[in-house]
């Protein structure tokens, strides 16, 4: 192998898997750390961005998955089924394609981005729309997974979240300690459960000194972990996001009370706004699930609830390019120009 061998050797001393196991890797992990010198000036804080959308499906997810399907191909079973908003399933389905496996994503109806439904379409999974939410296909999901011989690669997969815990420690290796305060997006509530658990193992070793306090933000319109109580019809722009009953809830609660964090919800409007600002001021493109997490660092700051001076990791879970319908929408500007130099210098404000 060359170059960078993905999460499993990397961090193979904390990563176990099955004696003898094949390593099914896409050479996920390593994504950047990228300080945002633009949200640092408005937050007083020096913020840095985890730039998940650079994995191999443009997601976290790939961290978790390399784990769960290096374990499914050794357990024998040649089949894998995820519930998903597209994320899960865009990378189950790629990982299952390398491993020689079969995989079944069930996703709701007209909810999943125009770029995740390619990618599992590309790598033949099979693709069950569902007639419900998320939370309806995770059901549909465990049940059949209790059922069929086949591999449940969500989240309530332990070992998918044993994946997960690379990203906080790739922060902690990158910056030398934990930083004082680390932003997610909530949905299923998985990554912020993995985050916590790498945190705590890392300063349990010894390797950091300290866990940063974990801020969660969901969408309004899908806040169970706010609100404290399911909530039925999640709706959100945020399609990656738009979970109403959260399976790692209580884990999610317990990294909160432990590290001194909140859960608070932003507006899709908010969102929108936080998700144009990384693309024009910090350049760089996320879907719009990933941009609430720095909607939700903008709004804490300007509460007074970021000390000024902080250091500040924002996750951004997912690429840009994930979404193009949401890109474009309402932002097209683009008018076809005659092939002349000097309108393009017009355009340009050049002349
Ligand atoms: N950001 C993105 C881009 C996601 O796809 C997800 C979850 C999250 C944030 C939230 O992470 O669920 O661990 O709290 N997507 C899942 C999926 C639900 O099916 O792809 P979480």
């Amino acid at each position: 192998r060359a170059g960078w061998p993905g999460i499993i050797h990397a961090y193979s001393a904390r990563i176990p898997i099955p004696q003898g196991a094949e390593v099914v890797t896409l050479g996920e992990g390593n994504t950047p750390l990228l300080l945002a010198p633009h949200l640092s000036e408005l937050t007083g804080s020096t913020v840095y961005l985890k730039v998940e959308g650079a994995n191999p499906t443009g997601s976290f997810k790939d961290r978790g998955m390399t784990v769960a399907i290096t374990h499914a191909l050794a357990s024998g079973l040649r089949a894998v089924i995820c519930a998903s908003t597209g994320n899960t399933s865009a990378s189950a389905s790629a990982y299952a394609a390398r491993a020689g496996l079969t995989s079944a994503v069930l996703v709701p109806q007209g909810k999943i981005a125009l770029g995740k439904m390619a990618q599992a379409v590309l790598h033949g999974a099979r693709i069950l729309q569902v007639d419900g939410n998320f939370d309806d296909c995770l059901e549909l999901a465990r049940k059949t997974a209790a059922d069929y011989p086949v591999t449940l690669v969500n989240s309530v997969n332990p070992v998918r979240l044993v994946g997960q815990k690379t990203a906080a420690w790739e922060i902690c290796d990158v910056l030398g300690d934990a930083p004082d305060i680390h932003c997610l997006p909530v949905g299923n509530a998985g990554n912020i459960t993995a985050y916590w658990a790498g945190y705590t193992e890392y300063a349990a070793d010894g390797v950091v000194s300290k866990t940063p306090r974990m801020f969660g933000f969901q969408a309004e319109g899908a806040a169970p972990l706010v609100l404290g109580e399911p909530v039925k019809n999640p709706e959100t722009i945020a399609t990656a996001i738009r979970v109403g009953s959260p399976a790692s809830w209580e884990s999610a609660v317990k990294a909160r009370n432990a590290s001194g964090g909140f859960f608070d919800a932003v507006s899709d409007e908010r969102i929108l706004e936080a998700y144009r600002l990384l693309a024009r001021r910090e350049g760089v493109f996320v879907e719009p699930a990933s941009a609430t997490s720095v909607a939700g660092l903008l709004a804490a700051a300007a509460d007074g609830r970021v000390p000024r001076g902080s250091t500040v990791v924002c996750t951004v879970t997912g690429h840009g390019l994930k979404d193009p319908a949401t890109a474009l929408e309402g932002n097209v500007e683009v008018e076809p120009l005659a092939v002349d130099p000097r309108a393009v210098a017009v355009a340009l404000e050049l002349s």
